[in-house]
């Protein structure tokens, strides 16, 4: 992979896809051998919106490759309360570290900061805009449970303001799969995504009913209602709630179906549904390690 960093699931080709999977399945399968490979070297983790997953992957990614991790911790704790900007911040850390992680809530944030900073900056999610390498560990966890080509994949909830869903069906243009997109009338797939989807040849459909698609799908992404992202709260109180998975719901799905969910979920998907063949979502958070010790590694 041949990128200074990463920003868009739109940079990605199906060969630098392969080619982060295929380091992460042989970390998988040999992490002794890369245990001391990054001793020495810093990540700098930049948080301004909340994070589990992904913050803490990196981290352990980061220990796990013998390198270290420094974190700006809070907003509240940091010199953004003093009024830092983020381009100033990120000038400072990376004076401190060699490669950037960045989440911010204002989308196109990453892409901005990147022109500040010369040592790899990776975008950990810009509001609604991207978050790819949520979607790289998405596209591991598709690969280990059946395969990316010749698939039909259901992303559902919240597709307006979702942006693991946005970097997710860019990803998936570049492998032969039948995409289907289910959502509220007013959590549609914002249209510059559907334009971009159809310039790549995608095969795209769009339901509010997952009945209508539920027998024919392998995978079935489920997300959130992104609540913090509603300028209105009677807008996000209009939907919330609206698709939830539980085992009647799962009833007329293939035995061989995958539920995946980016988490954190709320209640999109019941417990109970936890316990069953189909649910994939925490091997999927796990797979995070790996996918973000494979992506440090090509992209250091
Ligand atoms: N999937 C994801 O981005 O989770 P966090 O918000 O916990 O990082």
């Amino acid at each position: 992979m041949r990128h200074e960093h990463l920003l868009s699931a739109s940079q990605l080709s199906r060969e630098d896809i392969e080619t982060v999977l295929d380091r992460a399945a042989e970390i998988e399968e040999n992490p002794a051998a890369v245990q001391e490979q990054y001793a020495g070297r810093v990540l700098g983790l930049c948080f301004y919106e909340p994070s589990t997953r992904t913050k803490m992957s990196f981290d352990t990614a980061m220990k796990r490759l013998g390198g270290q991790t420094i974190d700006m911790g809070p907003v509240e704790s940091s010199s953004v309360k003093k009024g830092e900007t983020l381009a100033d911040t990120v000038r400072v850390v990376e004076g401190y570290a060699d490669a950037l992680v960045l989440r911010h809530p204002k989308e196109g944030s990453a892409k901005m900061a990147s022109e500040f900073v010369d040592v790899p900056l990776i975008n950990a999610g810009d509001g609604a805009g991207q978050h790819p390498s949520q979607t790289l560990l998405d596209l591991y966890t598709i690969r280990e449970n059946g395969g990316l080509d010749d698939i039909t994949v259901g992303i559902m909830g919240d597709l307006k303001y979702g942006r693991t869903v946005h970097s997710l069906a860019e990803a998936l243009t570049n492998f032969d799969v039948s995409q289907h997109f289910i959502s509220p009338e007013s959590l549609r797939l914002p249209r510059n995504i559907r334009y971009d989807l159809h310039d790549a040849g995608a095969q795209v459909r769009e339901h509010t009913d997952l009945d209508d698609i539920l027998p024919e799908l392998d995978v079935l992404y489920v997300t959130r209602i992104q609540r913090e992202r509603f300028p209105d709260e009677n807008e996000y109180r209009q939907v919330a709630g609206e698709y939830q998975i539980d085992d009647d719901v799962l009833a007329d799905a293939k035995d061989s179906l995958t539920v995946m969910h980016p988490l954190p979920r709320v209640d999109e998907i019941a417990p109970e549904v936890d316990e069953t063949a189909v649910a994939t979502y925490f091997e999927q958070a796990h797979n995070g390690v790996p996918v973000r010790m494979a992506l440090l590694d090509l992209l250091l």
